[in-house]
């Protein structure tokens, strides 16, 4: 059926496919990848304060005034000097707070008027709310 040329042919097709494949030697290691640097992980966001001033003039400023000293019958001050929510609070737990605001039935609100979530822009984006967070860090 095959002449001697093409059985030849096949047996060197087929040793050379056994040894392609490494007989029975293990596989070889992966290289284990580098390890990412920290720079490649999820970066936190990190506010700005000259645009938190932005944000501050266009939104909070209706309720907490244009200075953040507060309106009476409306926000409060959110100077670290008069508010002890805005000292105890982390950057990331302040940004958490401005998402859902404070009703006024909450057990924490103080003065019976309600702080809207998002400062009633829901259009306000995260980096925004670190923004305005940096503002409020630096009022003095
Ligand atoms: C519609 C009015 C209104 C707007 C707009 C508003 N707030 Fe308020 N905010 C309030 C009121 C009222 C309180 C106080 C609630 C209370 O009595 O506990 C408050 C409380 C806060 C507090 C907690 C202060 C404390 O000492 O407990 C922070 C922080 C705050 N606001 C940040 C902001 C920021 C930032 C913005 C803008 C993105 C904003 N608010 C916009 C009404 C407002």
């Amino acid at each position: 059926m095959f002449n001697r040329k093409t059985f030849l042919a096949i047996l060197f097709v087929l040793l050379f496919a056994l040894a392609g494949c490494g007989g029975n030697d293990p596989e070889p290691t992966a290289t284990p990848a580098p390890a990412k640097p920290a720079a490649a992980a999820a970066p936190a966001v990190v506010g700005d304060a000259a645009a938190g001033e932005t944000v501050f003039m266009s939104i909070c400023i209706a309720c907490h005034g244009p200075d953040a000293k507060g309106v009476t019958g409306l926000g409060k001050s959110l100077h670290t000097a008069d508010s002890e929510f805005v000292r105890g609070k982390s950057d990331d737990e302040l940004v958490q707070f401005i998402l859902v605001g404070r009703t006024p039935d909450d057990p924490l609100n103080t003065t019976g008027v309600g702080m809207p979530a998002k400062g009633g822009n829901p259009a306000i984006t995260e980096q925004q709310l670190h923004d305005v967070v940096a503002y409020i860090r630096g009022l003095k």
